[in-house]
């Protein structure tokens, strides 16, 4: 029970779920949104539209200029209010990024319980202001609703030039895959909940989620890349599925130079995990090929959920160093996981 004059009470005890791993199963929703623009006529601004699987919506405005348009929100993944807030804005905007665009809006979307201290919703509101200000994104408003969980997220409106639009299809045979933040945060914030993560180990993952992607969009965009998508429920093994299918593509990715954050293989090995790994391993496994012998805790946080993850651009081969050097210089910690190959049996073959 959360004692609601507790003047610091543990936010993710007052939920079922959290971050992205609160997510409907890729399942579930694939079955949801089956068949439900069958006989709907296309618009031919729509650039990038629903059941195209990508990060973000894409709507033309002239030849100039697109519309990117996007929504996130979830239940809180870490007890801080401010570091929640922090966390739930930089993965919302995060979307925009990974279509190549610059977020210019926002808008609070909130669910929150009545029979809580309104200080932490204060908190809460405080620390998604400081990021949207952060990425220069001007917040307009917002809406709430009265709900027994607490949830919280915003939905960006940014723009891109329509000819600039980094989809998940662009993907060619040869090019690098590049990504910009380690995983295992789903597995360190579900040891967290039960007390189990070390605060070192806490930390470094909050530290990762609350980095806006802003500068590895700046980098992928001063380089030029083939595709790029945010990393986040889906795991890194969906996501990149998601663009290799998209792109008509496989790719191998090399587990030993997949970035774990700090603690994550250790948690994993003691059997910690959240629920969204099995879900995405029912739903994207059959197209991963995962070599015999591989340490069977390093395969679930490949298909760990992350919560504000990091970019994962394909890139050409020759511009891998330039994106390397630029994204170092935006003081993030980049890392080829693999590289893109001609469309084969599996879509991901892990070697
Ligand atoms: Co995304
Ligand atoms: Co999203």
């Amino acid at each position: 029970m959360t004692d609601t004059t507790d003047p610091k009470p543990r936010l993710t005890q007052m939920v079922s779920c959290a971050g992205c791993a609160a997510k409907l199963s890729p399942a579930a929703l694939s079955a949801a949104v089956k068949g439900l623009f069958a006989g709907v006529p296309s618009d031919p601004n729509v650039l990038v539209g629903f059941g195209m699987l990508d990060d973000a919506g894409v709507y033309k405005l002239s030849e100039e200029l697109a519309l990117v348009q996007t929504t996130d929100f979830f239940p809180p993944v870490v007890d801080d209010p401010y570091l929640f807030g922090e966390i739930a804005a930089a993965n919302a905007l995060s979307d925009v990024y990974a279509m190549g665009g610059t977020p210019l809006t926002a808008l609070n979307i909130v669910c929150f319980p009545s029979t809580q201290p309104t200080s932490i919703l204060s908190d809460i509101l405080r620390g998604g202001l400081a990021k949207c200000r952060e990425a220069g994104v001007a917040l307009l408003g917002g809406h709430t609703v009265d709900d027994p969980e607490i949830k919280f997220g915003l939905a960006v409106t940014g723009t891109v030039h329509p000819k600039q639009v980094w989809s998940n299809a662009g993907a060619l045979a040869g090019d690098s895959l590049v990504l910009t933040k380690p995983i295992g945060i789903g597995t360190i914030t579900t040891a967290a909940k039960s007390g189990l993560a070390p605060a070192d180990v806490l930390d470094a993952a909050i530290e990762t989620m609350r980095t806006l992607n802003k500068g590895a969009r700046d980098a992928g965009a001063s380089v030029g890349v083939h595709a790029c998508t945010d990393v986040t429920g889906f795991s890194l093994m969906g996501h990149l599925t998601q663009m290799l299918r998209a792109s008509g593509v496989s790719a191998r990715v090399d587990s030993s130079r997949v970035p774990l954050l700090p603690g994550a293989l250790e948690l994993a090995r003691a059997g910690v995990g959240p629920g969204g790994t099995a879900r995405n391993r029912a739903h994207f496994g059959g197209a991963v090929g995962l070599p015999e012998g591989l340490d069977p805790a390093l395969a679930d946080l490949l298909f760990d959920p992350q919560t504000s993850g990091g970019l994962l651009f394909a890139v050409a081969g020759e511009k891998q160093s330039a994106l390397l050097s630029a994204l170092t210089a935006a003081r993030l910690a980049p890392a080829v996981v693999g590289e893109v190959l001609e469309l084969g049996k599996d879509a991901i073959t892990v070697v």
